[in-house]
């Protein structure tokens, strides 16, 4: 069997080493070089700035993404129906991004992006916004990402809502879900967290109509996919004063180009796609488990619904 993986930004050569040792039988090739022969290519563990053409590989047995993210193999009709997607959800991705998510919460619940403005400014100004427990926060996507961001705040104490596709219950998060729920969520969301995959359901899904229900002076972080945010109506909440602020870690085009209004304004925070990653240290039993799974005729974990998209 052969495992052919790539990716332009992680040291694919420890990875690669990393499967060897799980796994000695299987015989790890590195994009683009070592791609052999493509019919001996079993399995795939690409990253998304890769795009290959899936059907070059006639003896697919499973497709690894090396991100959390499935978008971009989801919706490729090069992918055979019977092959499935599976996701690369390591520990360290799930706890990077509630870093991040945390990270921002807490920067604009205590203020931070004011005093960063009084600082230059030379003033000294004391702030005194409310207790966690008045601070509602709102996740969008209460997946394996938003379900440990939305508990990880919950224990910090902050007013925590979720907004899934299904009924969720959490301890401490109050759920809403479907079109339905949307609006009660967003009308008691003062800092709204995306963490949505990006699907026909849930594109653009942050434009002007669902930003009016947010109540006003409140803040976005972004740390799904870019095309969830409707770029102009982002902008216009933010200059009308709807919106105080927002984090945004992804584009529809990374990296996002230089004349960019995002990189000038004075209310945006841009991170380049570095909300979180998977290391190997902490997936490559996971990638080793999922083989063994399917070397025994059982499903691997999580496989994507393609119908849903995620
Ligand atoms: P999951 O698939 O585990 O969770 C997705 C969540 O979104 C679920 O709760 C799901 O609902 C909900 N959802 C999906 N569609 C809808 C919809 N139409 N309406 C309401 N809720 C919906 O994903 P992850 O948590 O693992 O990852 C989320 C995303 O984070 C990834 O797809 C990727 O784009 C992004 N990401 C970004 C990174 C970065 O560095 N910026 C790093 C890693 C991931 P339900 O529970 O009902 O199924
Ligand atoms: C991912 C990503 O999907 O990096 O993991 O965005």
């Amino acid at each position: 069997m052969a495992f052919l993986i790539g990716s332009k930004t992680h040291d694919v050569d420890a990875w690669a080493s990393a499967l060897r040792g799980e796994l000695p039988e299987i015989e790890v090739r590195v994009w683009p070089d070592g791609i052999g022969r493509p019919e001996e290519i079993e399995y795939t563990l690409l990253q998304r700035q890769i795009r290959v053409d899936y059907k070059a590989f006639p003896n697919l047995k499973a497709i690894f993404t090396l991100g959390a993210g499935v978008d971009h193999v989801a919706a490729d009709p090069a992918v055979p129906a019977h092959v499935p997607i599976v996701r690369l959800v390591s520990p360290a991705l799930v706890e990077r991004m509630s870093e991040y998510v945390l990270y921002w919460v807490l920067h604009y619940h205590r203020d931070f992006h004011v005093y960063r403005r009084l600082e230059r400014e030379r003033r000294w100004h004391k702030l005194r916004g409310p207790d966690a427990a008045r601070r509602r926060v709102g996740i969008m996507g209460l997946g394996r990402l938003g379900g440990d961001a939305a508990a990880k705040l919950a224990g910090l104490g902050f007013a925590v809502a979720g907004w899934s596709r299904t009924p969720k219950t959490l301890a401490g998060v109050e759920g809403f879900h479907g079109a339905s729920g949307l609006a009660d969520f967003l009308g008691r969301t003062e800092i709204l967290v995306c963490l949505l995959p990006l699907t026909p359901g849930t594109a653009g899904i942050i434009d002007a109509a669902n930003l009016a229900l947010l109540p006003r002076g409140a803040f976005v972080i972004n740390a799904a996919r870019g095309e969830h945010v409707v770029d102009a109506d982002l902008l216009a909440a933010l200059d009308s004063g709807r919106l105080a602020a927002a984090t945004l870690d992804v584009f529809p085009s990374e990296p996002l180009p230089a004349d960019h209004p995002y990189w000038r304004h004075p209310k945006v925070t841009v991170t380049p796609h570095v909300a979180s990653w998977n290391t190997i240290e902490t997936a490559a039993a996971e990638l080793a488990e999922n083989l063994r799974r399917i070397g025994a005729g059982r499903a691997p974990h999580p496989v994507v619904d393609r119908t849903a998209g995620y």
